[in-house]
């Protein structure tokens, strides 16, 4: 690049080509760019993400008309090439894309099934960063995915949510989509008067103009994509401040005040209980969404303010579901999957999470739940080892109740002191990071000084029933 650069001027200069290199500068030798790669190699998934690229921040401003169902926004994203790259991709399913820049100057684009190929004007050099911009538009349309449910942008009878899990952030902005690529985000979404829209992270105000309201957002912890939501309509909204960080909660007018307003309002009390389990709360922000739309029958630990279904709350009172979604923050948010084989590490402590609190509201210990569970689980739980559970075991029942009896069976096995230990310094050795089902039983053996190849073999990769934990 440099030395095409050179010999253009040269061109059109009165100097000599050979007056701009210094004696010492032998000439560049040329680079060779190639195009970055269409996944970052998942084996469950692999067109999620993209190669040769690493994301900083994204700065996604998008303006969502429920009348007309349509969606216009200009993403930004704040990235550094970890390549030589000709051209490069995002992850955009659906919607039109009308112009794009690279470090402000045009460049083409051309759309492959849900892949954007951007080609810069001139190659992206390995280490240096370069921002690139994306104008768009269209009718947002979910992903639809059959054994783990349909993620994405969903238009509903007051506004819109954007949620899903493994993927859901590429129906309304282009996005390098996979966990292993965590950034910073700020959102800014465009509404009619009267409708709230809701994101992650800490609330930056609101303003109007034109019939129209802007709500910021920004999340400034790492976050992996899929955690992104947009949830847009009218909601009974809850602010506040704990610990100095500020709250905002939200339920959907839909569903009449009870039983879901009062868990939601439980939210700061289950994360400083579960802050004494895992140590310090990892965001800069705290919430819930709760919504209410047939096609969410979920939850979603969406970065720093899950997304519940209302449905959680239709039998009264239900904290077990807040403190699985915020014991996520901690495990699948701040310390997130490098591949989506390792969902244990995220549901097997989210699970854990909820027998601990059980336990701690005086319901029921976390022994009787593991108990319960390795008398009454079904065949098929045996036969699905929750660390290597397939696409359709993703979010199997062996994954959570199994993944979650594991972790009970490291804390028999090594005793409350160093699982406890193990737990926290987990989180905080990957706070904010990325990891791996070997680095976490690395460092359980490191802590406890105890050999535990076995028993994680027996536990996450046996396919029939483990023997019943003992005390080592
Ligand atoms: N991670 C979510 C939870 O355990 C569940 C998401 C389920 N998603 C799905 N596509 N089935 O709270
Ligand atoms: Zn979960």
């Amino acid at each position: 690049l440099l030395v095409a650069g050179a010999l253009a001027l040269s061109g059109c200069d009165s100097t000599p080509p050979e007056a701009g290199l210094s004696p010492s500068t032998s000439p560049t030798p040329s680079r060779t760019f190639t195009p970055g790669a269409d996944g970052v190699g998942d084996p469950y998934f692999p067109t999620y993400g993209n190669g040769g690229y690493d994301v900083s921040r994204y700065t996604v401003k998008v303006r969502y008309d429920p009348a007309k169902d349509q969606l216009t926004g200009t993403t930004t994203v704040q990235a550094t090439a970890t390549a030589d790259l000709s051209t490069f991709n995002l992850d955009l399913a659906g919607l039109t894309v009308s112009a794009v820049t690279v470090d402000g100057a045009p460049a083409t684009h051309s759309r492959k099934r849900n892949e954007l190929v951007i080609k810069p004007a001139s190659g992206l050099i390995n280490g240096n960063g370069f921002v690139a911009e994306i104008t768009y538009s269209g009718v947002p349309k979910p992903l639809r995915n059959e054994t783990l449910g349909d993620g994405g942008f969903l238009h509903t009878s007051d506004g819109a949510i954007a949620l899903g899990q493994p993927e859901s952030a590429s129906t309304w902005f282009p996005v390098n989509d996979h966990p292993s690529d965590k950034a910073a985000y700020d959102f800014e979404v465009t509404v009619p008067d009267g409708l709230t829209a809701i994101s992650n992270g800490v609330p930056g105000g609101k303003s109007s103009a034109g019939g129209w309201t802007t709500w910021k957002w920004s999340e400034n912890s790492p976050m992996a994509s899929y955690l992104s939501t947009l949830v847009i309509g009218k909601f009974r909204i809850t602010t506040g401040e704990h610990k100095g960080r500020p709250v905002y909660s939200a339920v959907t007018t839909t569903v009449a005040k009870g039983a879901a307003d009062a868990s939601i309002a439980q939210t700061v009390a289950v994360a400083d209980y579960l802050e004494t389990v895992f140590g310090q709360y990892p965001f800069d922000a705290y919430g819930g969404v709760v919504v209410s739309d047939s096609r969410i029958s979920y939850a979603l630990e969406t970065q720093s303010r899950p997304v519940y279904a209302a449905s959680f709350f239709r039998q009264g009172e239900n904290t077990e579901v807040v403190a699985h979604e915020l014991a996520h923050q901690w495990f699948g948010d701040s310390v997130a999957l490098v591949r989506w084989e390792d969902i244990w590490l995220n549901e097997g402590f989210a699970t854990y999470a909820e027998w601990l609190w059980a336990e701690h509201t005086d319901e029921y210990t976390a022994d009787q739940a593991f108990d319960n569970r390795y008398a009454r689980l079904p065949a098929q739980v045996w036969q699905t080892a929750p660390g290597k559970p397939g696409v359709e075991g993703l979010f199997s029942e062996s994954v959570y109740q199994r993944g979650g009896m594991t972790l009970h069976a490291l804390r028999v096995a090594v005793g409350d002191k160093a699982f406890f230990e193990i737990v926290r310094t987990w989180a905080a050795e990957k706070r904010n990071g990325t990891a791996t089902t070997a680095e976490f039983v690395a460092l359980a053996e490191r802590i406890s000084g105890k050999q535990l190849d076995e028993l994680f073999d027996a536990w996450l990769y046996g396919t029939k029933r483990p023997a019943r934990p003992k005390a080592r």
